[in-house]
């Protein structure tokens, strides 16, 4: 139980109109001081004087990323579940949290058509710029020991750009789906299976946040280098966890928590890595759990550390037959 005061403290951070604005616009997720500041319109002072209140309060957690810090609703503690109340008992359409949705939606969208437009001129390169960060042999074997003894039967490749996991798994899987949303790395996808003539595997035009056809198919779900376009990769792992079979596994490859900024502006990605603390929050609130990490340390100087996650949905969900 909480002392009186700790309960007006966090009554005074909600109780206000900004902050319970930025409060309606974290139930869409984790979102950056500067993805507030351009949709309401405040300087970056006050937003974050504003967050630090709703921080103090515990209601919000704050991740510094670069140059960069983003915030989700805490709703591991009580103060979390009293936001989240207040939120529910708000009108969605009151107008201004309405303009407020709007506009997330639309800052989305551009910079979605940024990250398309940027992969739609890569495309052609993108198997060489892959292995400018990594090395692509060790991490591949381990891709492919992270499949398990038994072959998988539906494997589901979100983002898959030019087809690299649909043709490094090929011995895998007996029947393989690579979505993405770039045309330009689908053509060369298409191309890529052709010439290594797979045919148990097929590319799709599509997007992760829409996955309703793949619900519950999929015995291996990879996402391999895609993770650090979202801007919540939490929301990634809980679409992808969506086409789980109950005995499913994920392979998530990504980098490490890293410091090169300009790969922001210069490559169009979000996130400057992820931890394996991060990676853990966002597979509990998707009803999975991370089974094992492994992370491979550069092997060039300008190189950047890659993780590989394995996770698997709850035991109990399992028992449930979800
Ligand atoms: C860096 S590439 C990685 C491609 C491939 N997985 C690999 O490692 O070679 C990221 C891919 O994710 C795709 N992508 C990013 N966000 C997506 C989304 N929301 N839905 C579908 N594809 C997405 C991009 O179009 C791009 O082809």
């Amino acid at each position: 139980m909480r002392q009186p005061q700790d309960i007006v403290l966090l009554l005074k951070a909600a109780g206000e109109i900004t902050r319970l604005r930025l409060l309606a616009l974290l139930t869409q997720g984790e979102l950056s001081v500067k993805d507030f500041t351009e949709i309401l319109g405040q300087s970056q002072p006050r937003i974050s004087r504003h967050l630090k209140l709703l921080a103090d309060a515990g209601i919000v957690t704050r991740h510094a990323e670069g140059a960069w810090a983003y915030y989700r609703l805490n709703r591991d503690r009580a103060s979390g579940a009293l936001a989240q109340w207040v939120i529910e008992h708000v009108d969605p359409d009151a107008a201004e949290l309405r303009r407020d949705r709007e506009k997330l939606a639309s800052l989305r969208e551009v910079q979605r058509e940024r990250a398309a437009a940027y992969f739609a001129t890569i495309a052609q390169s993108w198997d060489r710029l892959r292995s400018l960060h990594v090395s692509d042999a060790a991490v591949e074997a381990a891709i492919v020991e992270a499949t398990g003894a038994a072959k998988s039967g539906f494997l589901l490749d979100l983002g898959t750009g030019t087809g690299r996991m649909l043709e490094l798994l090929a011995n895998r899987y007996q029947h393989g789906i690579g979505l993405d949303s770039s045309r330009e790395m689908l053509a060369v996808a298409r191309a890529k299976l052709d010439a290594a003539g797979i045919d148990h595997a097929q590319v799709r035009l599509g997007d992760i946040a829409d996955l309703g056809d793949y619900r519950g198919a999929a015995d291996l779900v990879v996402l391999h280098q895609v993770l650090h376009y979202f801007d919540d990769p939490g929301t990634g792992v809980a679409f992808a966890g969506a086409c789980l079979r109950p005995s499913g596994r994920m392979l998530i490859v990504d980098f490490a928590p890293h410091d090169l900024e300009f790969l922001r502006t210069e490559q169009a990605h979000r996130r400057l890595g992820m931890s394996n603390e991060q990676m853990a929050l966002w597979a509990q609130a998707s009803d999975l759990a991370v089974v094992s990490c492994r992370s491979f340390p550069p092997t060039r100087e300008d190189g950047l550390t890659v993780c590989l996650w394995v996770l698997e949905p709850n035991k109990n969900q399992n028992e449930k037959g979800v």
